[in-house]
């Protein structure tokens, strides 16, 4: 039996021959890893080509497998025939979004997180909910089956086609779903399984990329969507990512402070549905509970104050209404702090480098602290003008006139950009009650925005916008 060793990356799963201290192709240190390989890892599971196919041809709608099967000729596009994408509702709408409207039967969805975020809670209330019209396995490679059946009667699980299975070896799980044929499985976590006939330790990347291979190969031949939860590591990367990105459907991240209740869900990648969805969760003491209407849980107190403004963001296909606070105060330090929750801090640099040049205002003597309500990260450019507003009213102690949202973009000659969806954030707006916006000129609104109920304050430059929501030209009375 032959056996050589592999050196493999543990960040980018690179493969050598010889080991290095630096991973030539991610650039790591320290980050190769010998791997035994022995003969027979090449020769062992076999792929059953015939199933696969026949699975594909006997259902009426399109599985995963069957955009895997490769025609044996090329055919013209016009001629491949068309069947409605078929897919299981999980339970829950939220994650249904982030999904592209549910599971795709055959396919393998990745669900990331740090540890102790509710990937388990999620995806076994999820278990819960399919097992009442599917048969779905859930294998718990972390958690003995005692404390998986304390967490469902906890969650109050009622189902009766949910199958358990506690077991961290490969080979079993396996067995397991080839002799069930479940219609969902989910794998909790694919860390912690171990395929006995590889001699890396459970965890590593050869280790997680050859048990998600043969998942994989399982669950596409016989049509079990199968969801992996993976662990995300200190770098706060999936462990293994690129080994696996590329192997499975889709990967949605679950994220959130551990230290609020709100978790959200987004897709980063998606083969069946768009990326950027957002889905939104609260962790109750039975468990996640969807939130539906999540502007209310990014909005303050309804009081206004100094220093606050409300923005548009946009996730996706759903526009949320954001509050953003300021603190602009005298600085002791001789260079001012400056430091950004919810916003990159170099857009907040960006942004009071503007003001201080278009407006005058010495901000450079100034600290300032930025937070945006609920830990949203809000990445868009679109924020801009709310910050803005929110800098220089707690530097005037300015309080915005009720009922007034801020969208646009902050170009660093101090002229205001259009942004994108324009008309789904003011309709959100709208429907929380907001009464004016202020938004970039020429936002060339369609007829869609005829129908909303919001008075349109258009401005060419950050200086007019401020005038128009704070009622004050902030660049009078120069300090
Ligand atoms: P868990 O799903 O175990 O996280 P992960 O699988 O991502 O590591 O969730 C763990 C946290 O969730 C734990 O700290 C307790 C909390 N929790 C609740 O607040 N309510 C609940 O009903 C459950 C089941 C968990
Ligand atoms: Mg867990």
């Amino acid at each position: 039996m032959g056996r050589s060793s592999l050196y493999v990356c543990q960040t980018c799963g690179a493969q050598t021959r010889q080991f290095f201290g630096r991973c030539a192709a991610c650039g790591s240190w320290n980050s190769l890893v010998e791997q035994v390989v022995t003969a027979s890892d090449t020769r062992r599971r076999r792929p059953v080509a015939s199933a696969g196919a026949a699975a594909g041809a006997a259902g009426g709608a399109l599985g995963a497998t069957d955009l895997l099967q490769r025609p044996r000729r090329s055919e013209s596009i016009h001629t491949v025939g068309e069947r409605p994408l078929q897919r299981l509702g999980s339970g829950y709408g939220e994650l249904d979004r982030v999904l592209g409207g549910g599971l795709v039967p055959g396919s393998l969805v990745l669900v990331g997180g740090d540890p102790g975020i509710g990937k388990s809670t999620l995806l076994l209330q999820s278990a819960e909910a399919m097992a009442a019209r599917h048969l779905v396995l859930y294998v718990s490679a972390e958690e003995s089956a005692q404390q998986v059946k304390l967490r469902w009667r906890r969650l109050g699980g009622a189902g009766s086609q949910l199958q358990l299975l506690a077991e961290t070896d490969l080979e079993l799980v396996l067995q397991e779903l080839e002799s069930l044929r479940p219609a969902v499985a989910i794998i909790d976590s694919i860390q912690a399984l171990h395929d006995g006939e590889l001699a890396s330790a459970p965890g590593s990347v050869a280790q997680v990329r050859e048990c998600a291979a043969a998942l994989a190969r399982i669950a596409k031949r016989q049509d079990t969507a199968l969801l992996l939860v993976g662990h995300v590591t200190k770098e706060g990367t999936l462990a293994g990512p690129k080994v696996l990105e590329h192997l499975v459907d889709a990967v949605l991240t679950f994220e959130g402070d551990r230290f609020a209740s709100h978790r959200l869900l987004r897709a980063v990648k998606n083969r069946f549905g768009a990326t950027h969805e957002l889905g939104v969760f609260e962790m109750r003491d039975r468990g996640l509970v969807e939130v539906t209407n999540p502007s209310e849980l990014f909005l303050g107190s309804d009081e206004p104050s100094a220093g606050t403004a409300t923005i548009v963001a946009c996730e996706g296909t759903r526009a949320l209404v954001v509050e953003l606070q300021a603190l602009v105060s005298t600085t002791s330090y001789a260079s001012p702090r400056r430091t950004a929750t919810g916003i990159g801090t170099n857009r907040l640099h960006q942004i009071l480098a503007v003001l201080e040049k278009h407006l005058g205002l010495p901000l450079s003597r100034f600290d300032c602290y930025l937070a945006v309500a609920g830990g949203l990260e809000v990445e868009e450019p679109a924020a801009d003008l709310g910050v803005a507003t929110a800098v220089v009213a707690s530097y005037r102690d300015l309080t915005l006139a009720p009922g007034t949202v801020l969208v646009g973009e902050l170009g660093l000659g101090g002229q205001l950009r259009p942004v994108g969806q324009l008309e789904l954030r003011l309709q959100e707006a709208a429907r929380l009650g907001f009464r004016r916006a202020v938004v970039p000129k020429g936002s060339g609104l369609g007829p869609m925005a005829a129908g909303i109920d919001l008075q349109l304050l258009e401005a060419g430059t950050v200086a007019e916008a401020l005038v128009l929501a704070l009622g004050v030209n902030p660049a009078d009375d120069r300090a």
